[in-house]
């Protein structure tokens, strides 16, 4: 078995103080929002891997489908002996990327959800004798300091996951991104594609209701961490696809007219009946956009692979 190591480079009460800043911001601003690393607790990321089995979520099994074709190609291109990987969840895609290369010394998943790393750390590190692999509880929008591992580096960010985040924010993490990687480094960027808008929508809000629960799991999150007196069954999932941002907008509306006690920040929140929170963005991209915003970043679009229905992206890109 080779070593596992986990450094929590966000202390808990780090963790907290956020929670309750970005609470306080997005629940008293106009319209409501919360941003989405508040969904992944053990639950969240429970509930998250149920949705990429869903036969309506398709990004999971397409950039599946384009790891497994293209990882040969990914390891020749890098040559890398560090695989970084950015909210790394369940590592479970990552799995193709780690068999194709047999040279690789180190895997440093980072992830705000110390359950799913744990999991997924300790399994790989007792299967790959000989890999170190470094876990960092970390959230991959703040300075990220990575562990002194073997370059040449890969840094993967998979799932479509960039999407959360709104086009100013991405910006603001493709330049931390770059600031990361040494000369002979590589970014491996996954992002969905504009499609049909039934397809889109089909795939967040799912028949079975799985994605509904994920979306609401952010609510019983604040009555966990804040002791909110909010009933998250008071609340309806909504997915909307937004034509004009290209994205499509996770909400959850308000059944009736109702006041959110926090009492941990002293707030008491007012829905109006039908009012809705915004609790995500999925953004959906385009090959000259993705290139546009990486070489804003000074990154240089080197390779672009998509799986047979061009549904979803895998791009390599390099420094400059
Ligand atoms: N890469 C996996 C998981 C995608 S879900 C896949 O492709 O299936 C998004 C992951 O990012 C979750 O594991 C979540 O815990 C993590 N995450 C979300 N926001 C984050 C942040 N700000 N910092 C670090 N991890 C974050
Ligand atoms: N990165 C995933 C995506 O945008 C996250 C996700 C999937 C998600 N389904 C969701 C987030 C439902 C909130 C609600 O596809």
């Amino acid at each position: 078995m080779s070593p596992f190591l986990i450094t929590r480079i966000l202390p808990e009460d780090a963790t907290d103080a956020a929670l309750r800043a970005d609470v306080l911001e997005g629940l008293t601003g106009t319209p409501k929002t919360l941003p989405p690393k508040w969904f992944y607790d053990a639950h969240g990321s429970e509930l998250f891997e149920r949705i990429t089995a869903l036969p309506e979520y398709y990004p999971t099994r397409a950039e599946r489908e384009i790891l497994l074709a293209r990882a040969p190609e990914i390891a020749a291109a890098t040559g890398a002996h560090t695989l970084v990987e950015l909210g790394s969840g369940s590592s479970d895609k990552t799995r193709h990327l780690l068999d194709a290369m047999p040279d690789l010394r180190a895997y440093v998943p980072v992830d705000v959800s110390g359950s799913a790393l744990r999991q997924a750390g300790e399994a790989l590190a007792a299967e790959r004798p000989g890999l170190l692999v470094h876990a960092l509880i970390a959230d991959f929008t703040r300075e990220l300091t990575l562990p002194d591992t073997p370059g040449p580096r890969l840094v993967a960010f998979l799932g479509g996951t960039i999407g959360n985040l709104l086009p100013a924010e991405r910006a603001v993490f493709l330049a931390s991104v770059r600031a990361l990687l040494a000369p002979g480094d590589a970014l491996l960027l996954g992002t969905d594609l504009v499609k049909d808008p039934s397809v889109l929508v089909a795939a967040y809000d799912d028949a079975a209701g799985v994605t509904a629960a994920f979306n609401k799991n952010v609510l019983s999150v604040l009555v966990r961490e804040l002791g909110a007196d909010v009933d998250p069954g008071a609340f309806e999932h909504v997915a909307r696809w937004d034509a004009g941002r290209e994205w499509i907008e996770m909400r959850l509306r308000a059944r009736t007219a109702q006041t959110v006690k926090i009492p941990a920040l002293g707030l008491a929140v007012d829905f109006a009946a039908g009012e809705e929170l915004r609790t995500e963005v999925s953004a959906k991209f385009r090959r000259g956009g993705v290139r546009a915003e990486l070489a804003a970043a000074d990154l240089r679009l080197r390779h672009w692979w998509t799986d047979r229905e061009a549904r979803f992206a895998l791009s390599l890109s390099v420094a400059g």
